[in-house]
């Protein structure tokens, strides 16, 4: 079957009983036993739920991997795939990656034992130089979240497998309609899904997809063990999403690149940063690695003070935190998302005060323009 018919048929026959064509929603905290020593496969909703299974079952075979979870939130996600590592243990982080990323290895992990650097992981030599004895993982975002820059995972996956490392990928910004890093060699996909998965600014959830079984087991040990779970309505209001996944996530690619050309030509913009665009250095491995793009552009004005002006003057687009739903939204990246990340990296990095990051909607993507137009005025 085809990636765009899995997408749609997520859930499909998961109610024998009753063939009902949606999945339905489970809203119940405990299962009844059939007798001493038997369970119907469900027992308790913090183990396992019908309508949250049938999410990450739907997941785990989008991203082609062996187990996948959902839980409250992309925050909740990482943390528990955080707690896979054990004081004493050293994790490689890209260096430009959503702040809420860096704060969770900074100042809560950082506390329990597990240190961390950040390095440059579009560059080998960068990742070969960070590698320590004790390091046990790494933990990329490709595209980065706000600078678009690109990792190439097939070699990243080459270099930890030969060293025992686990390889971690946030894939939020273009899911696994147009990446899978899981067939790449990764062996832990994460996500926000709050962001395309779910896509309508609805619902905060977080999914985790592993490669093998063996990690898989610990994850689901560790979901069960701290009740880290998203609620069966919830489930439902995901899956619900999904369906749509690859209309929107078309929808959202072409609109970027049209929007991203557009911005290039404009007198006030510094710069753009965008894959779609031919002067990306990573446009080549993300060509090899991703079928799309996604609705992602940050780009930098050429002065500070636009910034306020633009996050005023916007009308149809919204100014607001977030990203990968259907209605385009704008985001300060320097004073929202990224607060956390000091301000030597963040300016190392190019996340200044000239630099927007603009979800694009799927929308008409003239209006869009429309809008950034009257506000760049
Ligand atoms: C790339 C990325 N990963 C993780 C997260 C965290 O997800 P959530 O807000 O669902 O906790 C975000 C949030 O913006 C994100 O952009």
């Amino acid at each position: 079957m085809d990636l765009e018919s899995k997408i749609v048929h997520i859930g499909i026959n998961s109610d024998e009983k009753t063939g009902a064509i949606s999945t339905p929603i489970y809203n119940t905290a405990s299962f009844a036993h059939p007798a001493l020593g038997k369970s119907t496969g469900f027992d308790y909703t913090r183990s396992k739920n019908p309508t949250r299974q049938v999410a990450e079952d739907g997941l785990a075979l989008l991203e082609n991997g062996s187990d996948g979870f959902a839980f409250s939130s992309g925050m909740a996600a990482a943390t528990a795939v955080l707690m896979l590592y054990k004081p004493g243990d050293h994790i490689i982080l890209t260096d430009d990656c959503y702040g809420g990323t860096y704060r969770l290895f900074s100042q809560i992990f950082i506390n329990y034992g597990i240190s961390f650097s950040i390095a440059d992981t579009s560059s080998q030599q960068s990742v070969m130089s960070a590698i320590k004895e004790n390091t046990k993982a790494i933990f990329i975002e490709t595209p980065t979240n706000p600078m678009m820059k690109i990792t190439d995972i097939a070699s990243l996956a080459a270099i930890c497998q030969k060293r025992g490392i686990q390889l971690i990928v946030d894939n939020t910004f273009l899911t696994p309609y147009f990446q899978r890093p899981i067939e790449l060699g990764a062996d832990i996909v994460l996500h926000s899904g709050t962001k395309y998965l779910a896509g309508h600014n609805d619902l905060l959830c977080g999914i985790v997809v592993t490669r093998e079984k063996t990690i898989g087991e610990k994850i689901r040990f560790i979901q069960n063990a701290t009740g880290n779970i998203l609620s069966p309505s919830d489930s439902w209001l995901l899956i619900r999403g999904l369906k749509t996944l690859g209309l929107r996530m078309e929808k959202h690619n072409e609109n970027a690149k049209k929007i991203a050309y557009w911005l290039n030509g404009q007198p006030h913009i510094e710069h753009v940063y965008y894959p779609g665009l031919e002067d990306h250095p990573g446009r080549e491995i993300h060509n090899k690695q991703a079928s799309g793009c996604g609705g992602i552009i940050s780009f930098a004005v050429d002065n500070p003070d636009l910034v306020p002006r633009i996050l005023s003057s916007v009308k149809f687009i919204q100014f607001a935190e977030s990203l990968g739903g259907v209605e385009s939204l704008i985001t300060f990246p320097s004073c929202q998302t990224h607060t956390d990340i000091p301000e030597e990296i963040r300016h190392k990095l190019g996340i200044t005060d000239k630099l927007l990051r603009l979800s694009v909607g799927i929308e008409n993507y003239q209006d869009i323009i429309s809008d950034l137009e009257q506000a760049l005025e």
